[in-house]
């Protein structure tokens, strides 16, 4: 494959479009996934980010389509992940005239990856400039977004921020601009790809924003998925939003069951938050209620509805006197991902012993630190009528608390 595309003149997008990849360290890429470097020819000629390794003879032959590999002066390296880091040693093999220009603690990264004896580096620190001619780029270090040696390149003369990991998304296609492509998907595969990498430096994103407002950007250049080109205020203010964690009107129920109990108590959690729209004034927005199997559902996918989601009751049926793996896997993953806090509920069936209900209860208070509600709502074997009545009235208490939340967030 060789795709290229002009950003500006004599600013071309070098990368690799990757529509086979599904699995990027446990992140479902439905969609495929693009990493995207670009070639800047001035007085100088700078290549910004590289790609996954194996993809390396592709991105040399976009380059050497532009400029002879020999007139390479300059691989900025913004983050020395392996998705963009990877291509580095064949570049550099490749590009005898080329220094490596990137911050101290990337070079640290880096040295621990590769044997980079051979590079010419040049080290640069938050706030330096590199003339490239009649254009130059100026680093800011954007540590944990995604990694402690994480930066962006930003060029003033152009107004163009190479945003490396922030601003990206999972998205394989035949276009490189987000104006030439369907918005809602390209904001869904946004929100997903905040949800399950940004999300845990929510803070640094707000930061990385406050820099960025002092910028002019006129295009935002990220190392995945496509350009922001005269559109850049969209996903900022995503991002804004992603950030502060602010609460849709959502409750989620998400579950495993075994021999459909904790299903039955799933249904009718999700019958008594529905009802409560019914409680609502005509003119309000509905609340978005969603019940999940978590067994059926990837990891990806429920992070991406539990980012703004203001209620998750979380069920399981018991096994070995515990939770089921599927739902060990969501608690521990929403631990990760640290969202902001939802109210929650925990729900699930036994047989003879406890177990199920009570390990997601402990994980909900010890570790997610969320507030649950109400105790662990349990069902010796099939549900009875009663307790079914009590997973109706906890499913409207958990909707109220849901629209309680999301009306003080707006
Ligand atoms: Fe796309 Fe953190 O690498």
């Amino acid at each position: 494959m060789n795709l290229r595309a002009e950003l500006k003149k004599n600013i071309d997008w070098v990368g690799y479009v990757d529509y086979g990849v599904r699995d990027f360290h446990s992140y479902d890429t439905h969609r495929g996934a693009t990493y995207n470097a670009y070639l800047v020819r001035d007085e100088k000629t700078a290549l910004i980010d590289t790609v996954k390794g194996p993809f390396a003879p592709q991105l040399l032959r976009n380059v050497a389509a532009l400029t002879d590999l020999d007139k390479i002066d300059y691989v900025v390296c913004n983050h020395a992940e392996l998705d963009h880091s990877g291509a580095l040693p064949a570049v550099m093999a490749a590009c005898p005239n080329a220094t490596l220009v990137c911050n101290a603690k990337c070079l640290e990264t880096l040295a621990g990856l590769f044997d980079i004896s051979g590079w010419k580096t040049q080290v640069i620190a938050s706030g330096d400039t590199l003339s490239l001619g009649s254009r130059s780029l100026t680093f800011v270090n954007i540590p944990m977004v995604h990694w402690p040696e994480s930066m962006v390149s930003y060029m003033p003369e152009e107004k163009i921020l190479f945003s490396n990991d922030a601003f990206g998304q999972h998205l394989a296609t035949s276009e490189r601009f987000v104006d030439e492509y369907d918005l809602a998907k390209v904001l869904e595969e946004a929100k997903s790809y905040y949800a399950n990498i940004v999300t845990p430096y929510g803070r640094q994103v707000l930061k990385t924003l406050e820099v960025a407002s002092q910028l002019e950007i006129e295009t935002i250049a990220p190392s995945h998925g496509l350009i922001w080109r005269g559109n850049v205020d969209v996903i900022v203010n995503a991002y804004k939003t992603w950030a502060t964690g602010k609460y849709a009107p959502k409750v989620l129920i998400v579950y495993d069951t075994m021999w459909q109990s904790t299903e039955a108590m799933a249904e009718e959690i999700y019958a008594g938050a529905v009802a409560f729209n019914e409680t609502l004034p005509p003119d309000a927005p509905r609340l978005d209620v969603q019940t999940m199997h978590a067994r059926r559902t990837t990891l990806t996918r429920l992070a991406t509805e539990a980012l703004d989601a203001a209620a998750i009751a979380f069920g399981s049926a018991t096994l070995n006197a515990n939770l089921m793996p599927a739902m060990g896997a969501v608690l521990a993953y929403f631990q990760g991902l640290k969202f902001r806090e939802k109210a929650a509920l925990s729900f699930g069936s036994f047989g003879w012993g406890p177990g199920g209900a009570e390990a997601i209860q402990k994980a909900l208070e010890n570790d997610l630190k969320y507030p649950t509600l109400a105790a662990p709502l349990k069902s010796k074997l099939r549900p009875t009528p009663e307790v079914l009545k009590q997973c109706r009235e906890a499913g409207a208490a958990l909707a109220a608390e849901a629209w309680r939340r999301y009306e003080a967030d707006r």
